[in-house]
């Protein structure tokens, strides 16, 4: 079967998309408004990956929302240049913290905090405005270097909000002296398709190019 994505209704391409292209990392960000009385706002997205690491940058992708408008989390994290503050901080996921990050996807209105609705810890960053999580084992403190829109005022357009790396927050002993995450200490969890998630506990080794056909593994 082969599909036109041009012949489909918008809530089938969505479902193609989050339905196959799995698992996907979690980002669970914060960001502050503009202004002395900035609220924190902290929201996750899926559509997320890493950049490059020279420098260090990642990508969050918040679509905009259902009238077209610009979500939260990118009124505010967009540069200065176009109104917000330029800054965000990006928390990995760990399986403990799976429902108050779901529950960060209530649409509250602008200026109302889901840190208080989840009933987050929040603590100050090391660089950046934004507010860290402390429930987070991990977190990237995140300067926007550039927001890509594919499709500016339409419902569902995708927004690439691209921020370089300033900082980053790690436990004690998540990390050792190689810089070797402990995937187990970090217990991420992904998103699939639907409302279904999934943990990275079941995990294997393989080197990469030919090697990777040498040995008896069962895969
Ligand atoms: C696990 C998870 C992943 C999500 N990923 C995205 C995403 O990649 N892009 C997006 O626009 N919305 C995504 N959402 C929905 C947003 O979190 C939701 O629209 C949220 O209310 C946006 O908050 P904000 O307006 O405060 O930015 C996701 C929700 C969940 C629970």
């Amino acid at each position: 079967m082969q599909i036109d994505p041009k012949a489909l209704d918008a809530a089938s391409r969505y479902k193609l998309m989050i339905g196959g292209i799995v698992p996907r990392p979690i980002a669970l960000v914060s960001t502050i408004g503009p202004g002395p009385e900035g609220v924190v706002n902290i929201a996750p997205f899926s559509f997320f990956a890493g950049v490059g690491s020279d420098p260090m940058m990642l990508l969050l992708c918040p679509a905009n929302n259902g009238s077209g408008g610009e979500k939260d989390t990118l009124r505010n994290a967009k540069p200065v240049s176009e109104g917000g503050t330029g800054e965000f901080v990006v928390h990995i996921c760990p399986d403990r913290l799976a429902r108050k990050m779901a529950a960060c996807a209530e649409p509250l209105a602008y200026g109302q905090s889901e840190a208080e609705l989840a009933g987050l810890t929040l603590t100050a960053s090391a660089v950046v405005k934004p507010m860290r999580v402390v429930e987070s084992p991990l977190a990237f403190e995140c300067v926007t270097r550039q927001v890509i829109r594919t499709n500016p005022g339409v419902p569902a357009g995708g927004n690439i909000v691209l921020g370089e790396v300033v900082s980053v927050y790690a436990d004690e002993g998540l990390i050792n002296e190689r810089y070797h995450v402990d995937p187990a200490m970090l217990d991420a969890i992904g998103r699939m398709g639907g409302l279904e998630y999934c943990r990275t506990r079941d995990r294997f080794e393989l080197p990469m190019g030919r090697a990777a056909l040498e040995g008896t593994a069962e895969r």
